[in-house]
């Protein structure tokens, strides 16, 4: 994998990851429980980024733990896991590695920055502050 891929992923992982729900419609055992039909499941795929030790040190973050090891879909999942899995994954990578490439170019600095904050309604997402500046100067 290359490296731009890993940092995004790494970025989905600690800061975009969701849960998703699916409505059960047969019971499922797990771990000696049920979970009855009828009920509405809420998968928590963001806590699941941060168990141990499919994440070592999960807080942390470390684009090289994607290149060293892959993780499964069942294990790893920011773009969902199963017939309704995200159709904009693809594109998604695509255009977050090229920004990560293209950022290789300059080096940044915050110039001004409020905590990232993060709406507190289904699917909001972590976001920069509103006066957030980054000033992109190109490498030598
Ligand atoms: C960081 C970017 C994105 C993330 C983290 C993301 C995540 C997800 C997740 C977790 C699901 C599954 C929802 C579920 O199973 O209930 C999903 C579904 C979906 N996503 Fe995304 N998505 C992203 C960007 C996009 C983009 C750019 C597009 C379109 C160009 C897109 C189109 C869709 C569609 C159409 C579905 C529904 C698929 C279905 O129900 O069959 N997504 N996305």
């Amino acid at each position: 994998m290359d490296p731009a891929t890993a940092a995004v992923l790494e970025t989905l992982r600690l800061a975009q990851s969701e849960y998703v729900y699916r409505s059960v419609e047969e019971p499922i055992g797990v771990d000696g429980f049920v979970i009855p039909a009828g009920w509405l499941l809420r998968i928590c795929v963001a806590e699941s980024h941060l168990l141990d030790p499919h994440f070592v040190d999960p807080l942390r973050f470390d684009p090289g733990r994607h290149v060293r090891s892959r993780t499964a879909r069942s294990e790893f999942s920011p773009f969902g896991l199963d017939a309704h899995s995200c159709l904009g994954a693809r594109l998604t990578l695509e255009l977050g590695r090229s920004l990560v490439e293209a950022f290789a170019d300059y080096v940044p600095t915050v110039e001004a920055s409020e905590r990232p904050s993060r709406g507190n309604r289904h699917w909001r997402h972590w976001g920069v502050g509103p006066d957030f500046r980054l000033l992109l100067t190109p490498r030598e």
